[in-house]
């Protein structure tokens, strides 16, 4: 009974040696930098799909309602791409991101409305609806990058 009970203790301990570091390890700085670079690109990405579609440029209208699902999934929580301490090294974010916190987080809500807006334009069918909610999003992303995203060099 004692052998079994400790065998299967010993059985445990590979998993809590893998487990472990995956709960206490903090992502290092340079990775979120990397990670919301990456999440902005694809949202970026989106936005120019989405706007070829909406002034007719391509015919892929069947495709307009994916970009807009992988927009409303990707700017529900902007800010939760902004942690603390993801501040320095190769990031184009002003320090105003942390600095002046409310206002960074009132773009980013305004930019979540904007799509939202967007979404139910789709959904709702009318042309000129649907230019006009997204000419709304792209000025709620220039908004932001204005006042907290440095210029290129
Ligand atoms: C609340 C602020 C905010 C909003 C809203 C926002 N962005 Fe950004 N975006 C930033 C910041 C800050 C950076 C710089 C991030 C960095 O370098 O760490 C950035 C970077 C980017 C980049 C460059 C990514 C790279 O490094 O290559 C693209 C592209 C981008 N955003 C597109 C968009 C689009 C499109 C929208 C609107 C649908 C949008 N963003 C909305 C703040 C915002």
């Amino acid at each position: 009974m004692k052998a079994v009970k400790t065998r299967c203790l010993l059985s445990i301990i590979p998993v809590i040696t893998i487990l472990v570091p995956l709960v206490l390890h903090a992502a290092e700085p340079e990775e979120i930098i990397k990670y919301r670079q990456n999440t902005m690109k694809a949202i970026g990405g989106h936005t120019a799909a989405a706007g070829a579609i909406v002034q007719g440029k391509v015919d892929y209208k069947n495709q307009l309602a994916d970009h807009v699902r992988a927009l409303q999934a990707l700017t529900a929580d902007i800010p939760g791409l902004f942690p603390k301490d993801s501040d320095f090294g190769d990031t184009k974010a002003k320090d105003e991101v942390w600095s002046n916190r409310a206002e960074f987080e009132k773009r980013a809500k305004s930019a979540k409305t904007n799509v939202a807006a967007f979404a139910k334009a789709v959904q709702g069918g009318n042309p000129q609806t649907i230019v006009a909610s997204f000419k709304e999003v792209g000025e709620s992303c220039k908004a932001c990058h204005k006042d907290f995203r440095k210029k290129d060099d």
